[in-house]
């Protein structure tokens, strides 16, 4: 079995929840072929007309700038790590309620028709990962939880609703640890908590073939 883990903090993870909870989910899974797509780490150029140009410039063989070949370069990169995953595991925090930035861009990298989901001949939408499971985990310092405050929170609802609801991946566990920076007496304890539940997850797929 072929699991993904999208990394998407560059905080120590002394520092960063998120980065904890990477690092925890990399300690506890073992038996399984792990690839880590670090987007902090990879040369991800914005998604926007560069791409485009690029497009257009493979079709008339028309010599690419750097940035255009970049960015065609990284976007199959995404997409083909992808491909090969049999499980993809998402690692990100809530910042200014939703994802960073580059995970924003290896989402725009691997979204698109033809490849993550199609339309049928009476424009719906079809997913096309349907094959693939995916697991969340995910920090955030305040409680959005609620249901006053759940519409808020743009980060772990926009990757389900990407990865599930439009790709088609079963979401099979989800971690989230929450309200650490709103109740500091309890940190400590809910960041504990929540690391064993994403070594838990870790150890539920080590050793599992697809
Ligand atoms: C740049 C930045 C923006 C943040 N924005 C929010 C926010 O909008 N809401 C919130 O509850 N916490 C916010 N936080 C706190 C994080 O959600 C918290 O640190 C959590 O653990 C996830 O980030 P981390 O993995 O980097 O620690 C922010 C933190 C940073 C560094």
């Amino acid at each position: 079995m072929n699991v993904l883990v999208v990394k998407a903090n560059n905080r120590p993870a002394s520092e960063g929840v998120s980065s904890k909870m990477y690092e925890t989910f990399m300690e506890n899974v073992e038996g399984v072929n792990v690839t880590t797509y670090d987007v902090f780490a990879e040369d991800m150029p914005y998604f926007g007309q560069d791409l485009f140009n690029a497009f257009g410039k493979v079709q008339s063989g028309e010599e690419m700038t750097d940035v255009e070949q970049r960015i065609l370069a990284a976007k199959q990169k995404a997409m083909d790590a992808l491909t090969a995953a049999d499980v993809v595991v998402f690692a990100f925090p809530l910042w200014n309620l939703t994802i960073p930035a580059k995970l924003q861009t290896f989402i725009d990298y691997v979204y698109q028709a033809g490849f993550t989901f199609k339309y049928d001949e009476n424009g719906q939408l079809v997913s096309l990962m349907t094959d693939k499971k995916a697991v969340i985990l995910s920090a955030r310092g305040g409680i959005y939880s609620t249901p006053e405050a759940a519409p808020m929170e743009m980060a772990a609802n926009y990757i389900k609703n990407v990865v599930g609801g439009v790709f088609g991946m079963e979401i099979t566990n989800e971690v989230i640890i929450e309200g650490h920076n709103a109740m500091p007496a309890q940190a400590e304890t809910i960041i504990t908590e929540g690391l064993e539940k994403v070594a838990a997850v870790a150890k539920s797929l080590s050793g599992v073939t697809a």
